[in-house]
């Protein structure tokens, strides 16, 4: 029997739907917050469509996702190089493991805190970029070497290979570490040459340590405009690193890795040396790296898709050539971010949970409240840091939801 309560409730969800004819067409398929998030819990995705969800949130088109990865693995395929993918971009085990199917030999890191999550959901072969300067990563480094002997690190300093012998003595482990040779950037890296050869045969005569290679990543050159500028660039980059590993070889070392690259030059590094890729920006693409230009075209690089979007709600509309959006500085809005489809508008921010579109000439497009824009953000490495989970889009509809985890916070540390 309806209850007097249920027939009041209906009666005035009857009167709102009729009132807000536009708001009731979302509400058919909305839910209350809660059961959005039970829904999300179990997987249950039936009528979880774009439009119900809370913005400003990531979207990943799955078809144009897989469509990335499998041109990074079928191009590491034909050339016969390994892949080793950088998560910084992306922090999914969803990812990784999609990566690892496709025949990604592991992951990179940049933290120890993204190596631990990665080891820990299975994936193998996981190689951390930086060294453990501090005692808290070096105590880490040494205990996920003991749960994951696949774990390898990289090494620039004496000082550094001489703390991890003993920890890795005291623990006793033998840990895995490539020597970190300078490759353009200023940030980490070995003078090439006799100083990263020196650093080479000290950690090969550590005995808790076995020497895997060298790790050399030319962040330049990934970012270069224009195919043929950005070549030389990682070729300028890299003549060092090739310096340091024919020395080597020559000293009788073993060098099982030479690791670097970028999804700027992953079609360049093989005939430069490298043995594998770290690339990473690929699975989604961001709005500067699609301007870096490609092969084909110098001013778009068209290599891969831009995969993942950033879903934002219009949220006012009270001055002439603007609205407000809920995409503001929390939510990384930058003015180098593009609208999907809509190059007359541009992006820019009003405060922390207030963004601005804007716009000279509409072509006589009209935005409503409650309109919702997709964005290419600027640089993923620092979105994905924000949001907490991927929604994942066949069209318009969602059909799974992937955590981006090892985030700032708790996970970090
Ligand atoms: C050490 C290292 N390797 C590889 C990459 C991946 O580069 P990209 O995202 O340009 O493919 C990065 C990105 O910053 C990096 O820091």
């Amino acid at each position: 029997m309806t209850s007097r309560r249920h027939f009041t409730t209906q009666a005035a969800g009857a009167l709102l739907a009729s009132a807000l004819p536009r708001l009731a067409r979302a509400d058919a398929k909305s839910f209350p917050f809660a059961e959005f998030e039970q829904r999300i819990a179990r997987k249950d995705f039936r009528g979880i469509t774009k439009d119900v969800l809370p913005t400003p949130c990531m979207v990943v088109d799955i078809d144009l996702f897989d469509k990335n990865l499998k041109t990074m693995a079928a191009y590491a395929k034909s050339v016969s190089i390994n892949l080793r993918p950088h998560l910084k971009v992306h922090k999914s085990v969803d990812v990784a493991k999609r990566q690892v199917a496709l025949g990604a030999i592991g992951v990179t890191t940049a933290t120890i805190a993204e190596s631990e999550l990665m080891s820990n959901a299975g994936i193998k072969g996981v190689l951390w970029t930086k060294q453990p300067g501090g005692t808290n990563n070096l105590i880490r480094a040494i205990n996920l070497t003991r749960r994951d002997p696949t774990f390898m690190f990289v090494i620039d300093d004496p000082v550094v290979v001489d703390n991890v012998e003993q920890a890795a003595a005291a623990g006793k482990v033998k840990c895995r570490v490539a020597v970190c040779v300078n490759a353009g950037l200023t940030r980490q890296g070995i003078e090439n040459g006799k100083p990263a050869l020196e650093l080479a045969q000290r950690i090969h005569n550590s005995k808790h340590i076995t020497l895997e290679g060298f790790m050399a990543y030319s962040g330049k050159a990934s970012h270069t405009h224009g195919f043929e500028t950005r070549r030389k660039q990682s070729e300028t980059d890299l003549a060092g690193v090739n310096e340091s590993v024919a020395l080597a070889k020559k000293a009788g070392l073993p060098v099982n890795i030479i690791s670097g690259g970028s999804t700027g030059t992953y079609n360049m590094d093989k005939q430069l040396g490298l043995t594998e890729l770290e690339c990473g920006s690929y699975v989604f693409m961001d709005s500067v790296y699609r301007k870096v230009g490609g092969k084909d075209n110098d001013h778009i690089y068209t290599d891969f898709e831009n995969s993942m979007t950033v879903l934002v709600s219009v949220d006012s509309k009270r001055h002439a050539g603007q609205v407000t959006t809920d995409y503001g500085n929390k939510a990384l809005a930058r003015q180098t971010d593009e609208v999907k489809n809509k190059p007359w508008l541009k992006v820019d921010t009003q405060g922390a949970e207030y963004g601005l579109l804007r716009w000279s000439d509409s072509g006589g497009n009209e935005i409503k409240i409650g309109d919702r824009f997709d964005i290419f953000c600027s640089n993923l490495d620092m979105s994905t840091n924000c949001y907490d989970r991927y929604y994942i889009a066949k069209g318009d509809q969602i059909v799974d939801v992937w955590p981006i985890m090892g985030r700032s916070g708790a996970a970090q540390r």
